[in-house]
């Protein structure tokens, strides 16, 4: 019997991941573990909460002893880890907190994994979720892609922390024998995103007809997945994956993000019954952020071969729900935004 701790449950992927595992596996007690940050939001995971397999903890994973305790009080036998601060421009603002979420976060549950089960690995699982960022940039003209042997150069502290915290992983495997996993994904879509990642932003400048910035020439290219493809492949990691083993994800869909944006544009207008292409006008470049990327690719063939699994939901289809999504979920937008904006401001004072 699976008893899974899932960190970072209540917000963008972590979500869905929660809201995945209760619903397919009624036989499995699913602790959601967040601290319930700017980016964390209960109600994201409002349809699960009173499903008898799921209960939901309010904890900074970087609390050793309260990790240890629920440890023990839930007798974990799994952990997926997914818990972090996320967002690539704050990190260019505070990397401190990056570095203690994302690295001494990680460290914490990995220790009190290591202290709970006590070497005694039969069964157990500590899966971290990471990104494709780890492994630095490709150039844009040639067909190259990242494959698990790729060797790690992030240039942004959010990527040198997730960096590190794949590098800590990797160390409990090979010092202590901890049974591992650590997938890196490409960049992921779908609902329940903060509005402040690039395709809810558009979506919303958008529909409030705001300009829609755009970094640099908008030539950057990244690899999109649906958010419920990717909960489904670390469905497929978890129970299938080779302990010890790390897993790309992607969907071989590479988009600039001038040409996705021009696909959201076609997408919202059409849906808010506008002349076609109208919102092209809000388009408005802005200076790059630095160390900007400049392409990402994933190659995902290992976990295509080794363990069958295809993303299901096609980029346009994917979008087009996304978008409707969005316009449906008006309240969820304007309640986020304005709970963001109050941390914020806690923060600066
Ligand atoms: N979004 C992507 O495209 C993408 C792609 C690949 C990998 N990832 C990885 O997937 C994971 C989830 O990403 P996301 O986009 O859902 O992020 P998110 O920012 O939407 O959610 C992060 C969650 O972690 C929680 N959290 C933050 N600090 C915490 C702490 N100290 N203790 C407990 N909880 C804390 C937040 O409250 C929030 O609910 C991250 O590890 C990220 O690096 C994301």
């Amino acid at each position: 019997m699976n008893h899974i701790l899932i960190t970072g449950g209540a917000g963008f992927i972590g979500s869905h991941v929660v809201r995945h595992f209760v619903q397919h596996y009624p036989q499995y007690r699913i602790v959601n573990v967040d601290a319930l940050t700017y980016a964390g939001h209960l109600e994201n995971v409002a349809d699960v909460q009173q499903a008898p397999n799921y209960c939901f903890v309010q904890a900074d994973i970087g609390d050793f002893s309260t990790m240890c305790h629920l440890m023990e009080q839930h007798a974990i036998t799994a952990i997926i880890h997914l818990a972090a601060e996320s967002h690539v421009d704050r990190s260019i603002g505070d990397p401190f907190l990056f570095a203690r979420t994302n690295v001494l976060g990680t460290l914490s549950l990995l220790e009190a994994a290591r202290c709970t089960w006590g070497g005694n690995w039969q069964g157990k699982r500590f899966y971290h979720i990471s990104t494709d960022e780890v492994y630095g940039a490709l150039p844009l003209e040639e067909n190259m892609r990242f494959t698990e042997r790729t060797p790690y150069a992030p240039h942004s502290p959010y990527s040198a922390s997730k960096a590190a915290s794949d590098h800590f992983v990797r160390a409990y495997r090979d010092t202590y024998g901890m049974p591992i996993l650590i997938s890196n994904c490409s960049n992921n879509y779908g609902p329940y995103q903060h509005p402040e990642k690039l395709i809810p932003l558009c979506i919303d400048c958008i529909c409030r007809r705001r300009p829609i910035p755009v970094y640099g020439k908008g030539e950057n290219v990244r690899d999109w997945l649906h958010v419920q493809d990717h909960a489904r492949a670390i469905d497929t990691i978890f129970h299938h994956g080779l302990p010890g083993r790390t897993y790309n994800i992607g969907a071989d869909n590479e988009w600039s993000n001038l040409a996705l944006i021009h696909l959201l544009i076609e997408t919202t207008d059409r849906l808010l019954s506008r002349p076609p292409g109208s919102s092209s006008a809000l388009i408005r470049f802005v200076a790059d952020r630095p160390g900007h990327d400049l392409r990402y690719a994933i190659d995902a063939s290992r976990l295509r071969q080794e363990l069958g699994w295809h993303p299901a939901i096609p980029f346009r289809e994917g979008i087009e729900a996304t978008v409707r999504w969005y316009l449906e979920h008006e309240v969820w937008l304007r309640t986020i935004t304005n709970h963001t904006l109050r941390c914020n401001t806690c923060q600066n004072n």
